[in-house]
């Protein structure tokens, strides 16, 4: 997803998209005008969002000339490439939703840090043994294997030293549980050893697909929101449409992920495309087949929209952000 995707023609899974309740309300009632103006409101807050990020990431890690320099210059290399920062947007955008009990950025900056130690170990060779990563060699091609893996640790590390530098009390418990769980051996870590153990496998199943997807990837959208909610102040009942959310989203997120690798070009994804067929990885698109994956990450969208609605003042621009999520390119 960048700017200039959203600002581009609509893919044709738009018209899909355009299907969601919430999307489909703001278009019965809605001018042409009206909706020009709502997309650029939206883009303008999705730039200053990202702005805030970057900002954020230089100032809260650790300078590149910090002893030993060639980690921390390691840490910042992937983690400066750019990249959707779909995870921090989401921690700022949902505490934005609810009100401002706390400041959302370093938990933001965290759950960056830990997305991109994933990706970090991810490319390494022994997982997924990919040379290029948000346009850029891969951490461990640029520097080396070690040097690489090290780099993972410690970005993983710090996203827990942020919580523990930023946030007092009751909040930084549930900001570390909340990371905790979603990086967890039966989340994110348990969904990619799936992910490795289903590799050429001819029989796997779609519920072992739904574990992979949900853990590897809907558990850390997920705590995103969650995270956002409690920095923002939300009630039990908004955390678990929060997680409904995240659980809907993080599933379209992947499945979309999936569709990607198959269909779009290495330059426009910033990775190696066509990578799942070769790798023999067990995928929504292997599975059920491109079209099938396309409509079952229209009605997950679908899903997470309905959740969203169900949020105070609808959450127009979490809808929105989730939309745009289907017809990404990137
Ligand atoms: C890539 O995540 C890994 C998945 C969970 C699919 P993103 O697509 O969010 O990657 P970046 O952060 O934009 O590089
Ligand atoms: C990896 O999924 C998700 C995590 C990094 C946890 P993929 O292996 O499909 O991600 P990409 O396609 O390399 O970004
Ligand atoms: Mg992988
Ligand atoms: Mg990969
Ligand atoms: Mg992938």
């Amino acid at each position: 997803m960048t700017t200039k995707g959203i600002k581009t023609g609509r893919p044709a899974l738009a018209s899909l998209m355009l299907a969601g309740r919430a999307q489909q309300s703001v278009a019965n009632h809605a001018t042409r005008g009206d909706i020009a103006a709502a997309r650029m409101e939206f883009t303008a807050q999705l730039q200053a969002y990202r702005e805030r990020v970057e900002r954020g990431l230089d100032e809260l890690i650790p300078p590149a000339d910090t002893r030993p320099a060639r980690l921390h210059e390691a840490m910042r290399y992937t983690l400066q490439a750019g990249g959707k920062r779909l995870r921090p947007v989401l921690v700022l955008a949902t505490a934005d939703a609810f009100g401002r009990r706390a400041n959302p950025l370093p938990a933001a900056v965290a759950l960056e840090c830990l997305h991109t130690y994933s990706l970090v170990h991810d490319d390494l060779p022994c997982m997924d043994n990919d040379d290029l990563r948000r346009g850029r060699p891969t951490a461990h091609k640029q520097f080396d294997e070690a040097t690489a893996l090290l780099a993972g640790d410690a970005l993983l590390t710090y996203s827990f030293q942020l919580l523990a530098r930023h946030y007092d009390g009751e909040l930084a418990h549930a900001l570390t549980r909340e990371l905790a769980e979603a990086a967890s051996s039966e989340h994110l870590i348990g969904g990619q050893m799936e992910d490795l153990l289903a590799e050429k496998k001819t029989d796997a199943t779609a519920d072992e697909l739904d574990f992979i997807h949900l853990n590897k990837t809907a558990a850390m959208l997920t705590a995103a929101l969650l995270i956002g909610g409690l920095c923002g102040g939300a009630t039990d009942s908004q955390l678990g449409l929060l997680r409904d959310t995240g659980r809907h989203l993080g599933l379209a997120f992947q499945i979309i992920d999936d569709i990607l690798d198959a269909t779009a070009d290495t330059a426009t994804l910033g990775k190696t495309a066509g990578k799942d067929a070769q790798a023999g990885k067990t995928t929504y698109v292997k599975l059920h087949g491109l079209e099938s994956a396309r409509k079952h990450a229209a009605t997950q969208t679908d899903a997470a929209l309905a959740a969203l609605a169900r949020l105070p003042g609808g959450a127009p621009f979490l809808t929105r952000l989730a939309s745009e999520m289907l017809g990404r390119k990137s």
